[in-house]
């Protein structure tokens, strides 16, 4: 049966990205060296094809016309982020005027296109000097991030309603000091967890000052990389060994932002195994008065889980997998270029339980989306026929209406990516974008899925 899916007026349609993904030219203009410009310089080959960041899409010269293309595809809406270390290239102090003519530059261009900015303050890309003095490990750094973000606030703040504290702030957490996967490649689960916790009292803080600071209708958020956890049965066990995956994948960051508190449970457990940061007094009341307006949801894949097989090895470094397995389910349907579970439902799942256990907090799908390696394979007649991405997008766009109708409370739907970009460690390997990228000429060329995507926007919906 054909059916139409119709979102509600002002419903944001875009992409997102971010800086260090996509502006490349990292020695340019005073640009201050991001632990990753630092990282490729040193491991080259850790990175797929030995592709670094220092060019990626070359948005930093090219941003006029790829902002006109965005227009061109739909977008509504745009989120990207500021480089810290572009605008102050040091960490702190001195601030990069450069920086600001292209950032005040790039934001007009997007408002004269009727393009909204939402723009986050980090996505990944500590600046090396602060990564010096210990990183997020680092209370000073806290202190360094609050004050880039007031500048930001202060530079920006006339031009830029929707702010975001953090892209994904467990990543830096878990992919630099727990699974080695990023810069400073460390695994360690206790200083994980002092990132982790830093990085929430750094988001606390920004917010207190983004609401001294008082921009007109401005709205401050964060986005997380949100997980529906199913266990492989109603056992006990496997619904234990969920319920602590959700603790730390989940809860961890969800709970402090839109609720203004740790978990208890969780700081139970960290507690029974040793685990627990170094905090101070004044934390507890900082984090329950400065929580986000909004919530941005990356979704990608579920997480399935079950209880140990085996218990672990009482020697081996701590880890999350202590407390439970992956399971694979059978049958379940794979992007096989990222790894990574296609299940739609997720997103609806998700966005059910913010509505009922996260006060129905404003929220928006802030990324989304599917990589595939060698995407040239569909190229017909100059242009990518990506007839799998536009499924992709509205099978999951159909769990998100039905979410809508049942209350749930979600503003926009912001496609991972815009443009083919860098990807930390992947590099090019997997293309996501509506527009592909030749990396030889960076000539942009829209694929089937923007011409797709042009339509969604300005039908506010499908059928189908
Ligand atoms: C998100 C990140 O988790 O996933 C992006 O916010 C990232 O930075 C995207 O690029 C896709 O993941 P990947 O690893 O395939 O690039």
């Amino acid at each position: 049966m054909v059916k139409e899916y119709k979102f509600p007026e002002g419903f944001w349609w875009g992409s997102a990205s971010s800086a260090p993904q996509m502006e490349g030219a990292s020695k340019e203009d005073g640009k201050g060296m991001s632990i990753y410009d630092y990282w490729y310089e040193k491991e080259p080959e850790r990175f797929f094809n030995g592709i670094g960041p220092d060019i990626a899409s070359d948005f930093y010269h090219r941003y006029k016309e790829d902002i006109k293309l965005m227009k061109e595809i739909g977008h509504n809406s745009f989120r990207t982020s500021i480089s810290w270390s572009r605008l102050i290239p040091n960490g702190i102090g001195q601030i990069n005027n450069k920086a600001v003519d292209f950032y005040r530059d790039m934001i007009n261009e997007m408002i004269a296109n009727g393009i909204e900015p939402f723009m986050n303050l980090f996505h990944f890309d500590m600046p090396l000097e602060l990564q010096k003095i210990g990183g997020w490990e680092n209370r000073e750094v806290v202190d360094a991030y609050v004050n880039y973000a007031k500048t930001c606030f202060e530079l920006f703040g006339d031009k830029v309603k929707m702010w975001f504290t953090f892209n994904e702030p467990i990543a830096p957490a878990i992919e630099g000091y727990l699974y080695g996967a990023h810069y400073p490649n460390i695994v360690d689960f206790r200083r994980a967890i002092q990132v982790a916790y830093n990085t929430i009292v750094a988001q606390a803080k920004a917010i207190k000052v983004f609401k001294e600071h008082q921009i007109k209708n401005g709205k401050i958020g964060v986005i997380l990389n949100l997980y529906p956890v199913y266990p492989r049965s109603n056992h006990p066990a496997d619904v234990k060994a969920a319920q602590i995956a959700d603790l730390f994948f989940n809860r961890s960051f969800l709970d402090p932002s839109v609720k203004g508190e740790l978990s208890l449970e969780l700081v139970d457990l960290l507690r029974e195994y040793n685990l627990l940061p170094y905090t101070k007094e004044e934390d507890k009341e900082l984090i329950k008065n400065n929580k986000v307006d909004i919530l941005g949801v990356n979704y990608y894949q579920p997480k399935r889980v079950k209880a140990k097989e085996y218990l672990p090895n009482p020697y081996s470094p701590i880890m999350p997998e202590w407390f439970f397995d992956y399971y694979e389910m059978p049958g379940r349907r794979m992007n096989i270029s990222r790894g990574w579970e296609i299940y739609e439902k997720g997103i609806y799942d998700l966005l059910k339980r913010l509505k009922d256990e996260y006060g129905n907090i404003t929220c928006f799908i802030s990324e989304n989306g599917m990589g595939v390696q060698d995407e040239e394979r569909f190229l017909q007649n100059g242009i990518i026929e990506d007839d799998y991405r536009i499924e992709f997008i509205k099978e999951h766009l159909k769990w998100v209406h039905k979410a809508i109708e049942e209350g749930c409370n979600v503003k926009g739907y912001h496609l991972w990516t815009f443009m083919d970009n860098w990807s930390f460690l992947n590099a090019y390997k997997n293309r996501y974008g509506l527009v592909s990228v030749d990396l030889k000429t960076q000539k942009r060329t829209i694929k089937k899925s923007g011409y797709w995507y042009k339509e969604l926007s300005e039908n506010n919906g499908f059928v189908d």
